[in-house]
């Protein structure tokens, strides 16, 4: 997890107090991915570099440097400067100013990095490093990676910056996202990128010349620890001329993409004019760079970003593999500003579930025209075909975007009639599930980089499935290694507990769903209730968070008890689950989502008077064993909060407390019962005391294992 983040202004004058302001800024963005330290490294007041570090969030670093503005030199102004700032989320060494970040090489801060991922050889490195007469300060994998560099510096006082960076990365094994800085190299950084997510905004004040910045490859035949790097060596392309050199003479020979006759230092992408000022934005994910820049590009895996020491941004490559583009295009982010803002809300939580009405439209926009009950998705369509043919469906997830899946299984089987099988991530490769080539394997996830519905995904693909994302987030990396997907269009979802996102992934399969039974005559009449009942689906989401109040009232009943058991059935079930999980999440309370038909096989010992009890009974085919479900309980002398069809008045008669929903169809029923309980578990929370956008322990982006 963790957030990165990275300024860097050429020839844009800026102050100390400015460039230390965009960084705080940029982290505060992307605090939701992590919130137990946070720090930045910038360019020292005299010369080195000088680093602010702090544990706790980012409004402690803020109050910290703040404190500091003096020895800091606030006013002074910079032509040039590169800035490196990071917000944790603990992995390795428990959240202290010694682990936070940025890590470095040495008390002289020769090099320093920031780092989101995990580094899974980081104890075979330190202990060669150990050897090599390093001495560790921190208890992070990150350490490892400032300390390799300096190491190879002193082998290769003449490599460049980015050749540096180069050789660490072929050392190392993990995931990681990582933006180096270093007193050797003043106004230059270097980023990289394999498994984290990675972006760069680029910022000028003329048009940019062009949309795409070559890929270079480069070749080198460094040694290290007393032996060669072969194994990346072999991997070089075949065509690179390599020249024998000295330990210390580099041999870097660069290849030029095909077609295009370009140099190495090829600046086609910056304005042609004069005017050479250019800021560039590094950051994790594009919340961070939209304020300052709507031109970006994302990185591959592999990639080795540079900005050298003429504000020229490049992409190199060790090597070439036979999917890669010759470029990168520096594309536009749709994203408005306001849209990751808070308005008038408490947290992006609550923010979050009010906007409901407004994500499922954009989730169905253009896709499903209610007048001739048609369905377009038109990142699948093309594949339409032969997933009709394939032999299975199967939905892998993580979460809350594994219960969308849950929600819609049901309705996959009956509309595809082909077998559905729906996974935890994680489970799924624990098991080594046999794949085939024929099965269709759809991965669900709102950020589109949780490490193992990646992992899934690469071990469907490599298996010769057909890989269909469905996220929330354009360019990432579930949404670039999928054949085909469905973006759900939410919008950016900050608050780490997931709402809005799961209402879209539920429709996104509902209109997927649709799509395959087109052809199907017999299918027609339930096809239209269903989109009939999409079409009024968001005037009936207000009708629900009109209840607001009412669930408040009741969360004052719940707040102080120990556990909160949700029950259900059917369509209902996977609710329960979402339900139980966002009063966990958020709230820090035992909560449990059953499925109502499993009752009297455990369950039932833990109903009695004093157990809070929410069950969810609305009608649809499991109506009748729904209600057998509450008079259970009632029995035992429960009294449930009971979520059911508004005027239904038969159940009510059992309940304790009432929230009515609109009737909708049974599929689509779940879009309804789930935001009582996302509004219910916000309010406990508040009551609480508990931080709503920030649960402890948690992050937004779940970028390892
Ligand atoms: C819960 C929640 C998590 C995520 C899970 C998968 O509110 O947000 O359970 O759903 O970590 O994340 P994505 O959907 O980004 O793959």
């Amino acid at each position: 997890m963790c957030g990165i983040f990275a300024y860097l202004n050429y020839l844009s004058p800026k102050s100390r107090a400015e460039i230390i302001e965009l960084l705080i800024r940029g982290l505060e963005r992307l605090e939701y991915r992590g919130y137990d330290s946070a720090g930045i490294g910038i360019d020292a007041v005299d010369s080195g570099l000088t680093l602010v570090k702090q544990t706790g969030k980012v409004k402690c670093l803020r109050d910290k440097i703040e404190a500091q503005q003096d020895s800091l030199d606030f006013g002074r102004e910079l032509d040039i400067h590169a800035g490196i700032a990071h917000t944790r989320w603990a992995t390795h060494g428990v959240p202290s100013d010694i682990n936070s970040h940025p890590q470095r090489s040495d008390e002289a801060n020769e090099f320093i990095v920031v780092h989101n991922g995990i580094i899974t050889n980081y104890k075979d490195v330190k202990q060669f490093l150990i050897q090599k007469g390093f001495k560790f300060e921190s208890d992070t994998d990150t350490e490892i990676i400032a300390k390799l560099i300096k190491h190879l510096r002193d082998l290769h006082p003449t490599y460049s910056f980015r050749e540096l960076v180069e050789q660490v990365i072929q050392q190392l094994e993990g995931a990681f996202a990582l933006a180096f800085k270093s007193k050797y190299f003043p106004g230059e950084l270097v980023v990289t990128r394999r498994g984290s997510p990675l972006l760069v905004g680029i910022k000028t004040k003329e048009k940019l010349a062009s949309d795409h910045i070559p890929v270079l490859y480069s070749k080198d035949g460094c040694e290290f620890g007393g032996r060669s790097l072969t194994s990346r060596e072999r991997d070089c392309p075949e065509k690179v001329d390599l020249q024998e050199g000295s330990a210390d003479h580099r041999s870097h020979v660069y290849e030029l993409p095909h077609g295009l006759a370009r140099t190495e230092s090829t600046a086609e992408f910056l304005p042609l004019g004069d005017d050479r000022e250019v800021e560039y934005f590094f950051a994790s994910d594009a919340s961070a760079i939209i304020e300052h820049t709507n031109r970006v590009l994302y990185l591959l895996d592999d990639d080795v970003a540079s900005v050298d020491s003429e504000g020229i941004l490049k992409i190199h490559r060790l090597k070439r593999s036979l999917e890669d583009s010759h470029a990168r295009e520096i594309t536009t982010l749709k994203m408005e500003i306001q849209q990751i803002m808070k308005g008038n809300f408490s947290s992006f939580m609550q923010k979050e579930i009010f906007e409901q009405p407004e994500s499922v439209v954009n989730t169905m926009r253009g896709r499903i025209n209610f007048d001739n009950e048609t369905v377009v998705l038109g990142g699948i369509k093309e594949h339409l075909s032969e997933i009709r043919r394939c032999r299975r469906l199967l939905l892998i997830a993580c979460g809350t975007s594994y219960h969308s899946t849950i929600a819609t299984r049901q309705l996959l089987e009956e509309l595809t009639e082909l077998p559905v099988m729906v996974d935890l991530a994680s489970d799924f490769l624990d098991r080594n599930t046999p794949i085939f080539r024929d099965d269709v394997c759809f991965f669900v996830s709102q950020s589109g980089e949780t490490a193992d519905t990646l992992l899934a995904l690469r071990y469907c693909k490599q298996r010769g499935a057909l890989i269909v994302g469905i996220t929330n987030t354009v360019g990432s990396s579930i949404c670039r290694e999928s054949h085909c997907g469905v973006h759900i269009n939410a919008g950016p979802e900050i608050g780490v507990a997931s709402t809005k996102a799961y209402t879209s992934q539920m429709i996104s399969l509902v209109m997927f769903a649709l799509m395959m039974s087109e052809d199907r005559i017999s299918s027609q009449p339930r096809r239209s209730e269903i989109i009939q009942g999409l079409r009024v689906l968001p005037d009936q989401i207000k009708e629900v968070l009109s209840l607001d109040s009412k669930i408040q009232e009741i969360s004052r009943s719940v707040f102080e008890k120990k556990s909160l058991l949700v029950l259900g059935r059917g369509y209902n079930y996977a609710t329960c689950l979402e339900g139980a999980l966002k009063i966990k999440e958020i709230t820090y309370m035992h909560s449990e989502g059953i499925l109502a038909g499993e009752l009297k096989h455990g369950p039932l010992a833990l109903v009695d008077e004093g157990m809070p009890i929410i069950m969810i009974c609305t009608r649809d085919n499991v109506f009748v064993k729904c209600m057998n479900a509450l008079q259970q309980v009632t029995a035992r002398e429960g009294r449930p909060i009971l979520i059911c069809n508004k005027g239904d008045e038969e159940p009510q008669k059992y309940a304790s407390k009432v929230l009515e929903v609109p009737k909708t169809v049974d599929c689509l029923q779940g879009l309804l019962t789930v935001i009582p309980l996302q509004l219910l578990s916000y309010h406990v929370a508040v009551l609480k005391g508990c931080n709503v956008d920030c649960p402890r322990n948690l992050a937004k982006s779940v970028t390892v294992e």
